[in-house]
């Protein structure tokens, strides 16, 4: 589908230029099917030329050219930058990644029978390894949402959850990359203390994370059985392990997942 439709970015800050990226590194959309807008021409103007997409003065232009529309503002903006082209949107497939603006959201901001959907990606869309949250409840056509799931497919993990697990999915895997990022970190300090090259322990790391990622996914295993298959009797990883556990490692990132749910209730 995507092949001879557009997409138009409303606001073109961190998540919609992650989410271009991505989508252009993977050959998923042209830089001619994609326009933009933001607050800012001058940096939108930048931002746009250097991705080859189209630049676009007004939300309502990027509307006008576009089939399917990302809302890319901050949540605050959203029903501010929908007012002027409810109707405009009425005709389109409208996708939100606001953070905080579920499916009840827009059916009070948008024009009655405007099909859309309630997402949250995560920033590693730009290599083409994010997750993108979709409201289970949505207002999509089955074929519309299934041409949304074959673009964004090439991008991201796809995961459709209840309105009461966006908060929860959302923390996991946007708030994730910051943890994952202090574990890649802490690992490749404890390397370079012993001695590793800091660019090699980064690597080393990062690469260690992908693995065991795709590991768990492409064989379903738990991940308590794949860190018991690395540690052997009386070996070196259950030592390890049995610091980490000392300084409360699970309980801490677990209590981060709750600390920041609490923030959000
Ligand atoms: N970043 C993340 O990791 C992440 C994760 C999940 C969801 N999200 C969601 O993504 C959305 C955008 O977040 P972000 O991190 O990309 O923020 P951001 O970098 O600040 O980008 C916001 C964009 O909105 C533009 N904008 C501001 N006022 C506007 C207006 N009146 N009309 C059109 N565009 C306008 C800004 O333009 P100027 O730069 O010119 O001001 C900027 O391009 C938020 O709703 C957030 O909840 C972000």
């Amino acid at each position: 589908m995507f092949k001879e439709r557009n997409i138009g970015f409303i606001g073109f800050g961190n998540m919609a230029q992650a989410m271009a990226d991505g989508l252009l590194s993977k050959q998923a959309i042209r830089p001619e099917q994609i326009y933009v807008c933001a607050k800012n021409w001058e940096k939108l103007k930048k931002n746009a030329d250097s991705r080859s997409v189209h630049p676009c003065r007004s939300a309502v232009e990027v509307a006008e050219h576009s089939d399917m529309i990302i809302l890319a503002v901050k949540p605050y903006l959203i029903q501010e930058v929908t007012e002027p082209i409810r109707q405009i949107l009425s005709e389109k497939i409208v996708i939100s990644v606001a953070a905080g603006c579920p499916f009840e959201t827009y059916e009070s901001i948008l024009a009655p029978g405007t099909h859309h959907l309630s997402t949250i990606p995560n920033t590693p869309v730009s290599v083409g390894e994010g997750i993108i949250i979709c409201e289970r409840r949505h207002s999509l056509t089955e074929e519309e949402f299934s041409d949304f799931k074959e673009l964004f497919s090439s991008i991201a993990l796809i995961e459709e959850v209840e309105t009461s697990q966006l908060s929860v999915a959302g923390t996991l895997s946007g708030c994730g990359p910051a943890f994952a990022s202090m574990f890649l970190e802490a690992l490749a300090d404890g390397a370079v203390k012993q001695g590793l090259p800091r660019a090699s322990a980064y690597r080393l790391a990062s690469q260690m994370v992908i693995g065991t990622g795709s590991l768990q996914l492409q064989t379903g295993n738990h991940p308590g059985a794949m860190k018991d298959a690395v540690c052997s009797p009386g070996g070196t990883t259950i030592v390890g392990v049995a610091e980490l556990e000392r300084h409360g490692f699970r309980s801490a990132v677990i209590d981060a997942i709750d600390a920041i749910e609490r923030g959000r209730s």
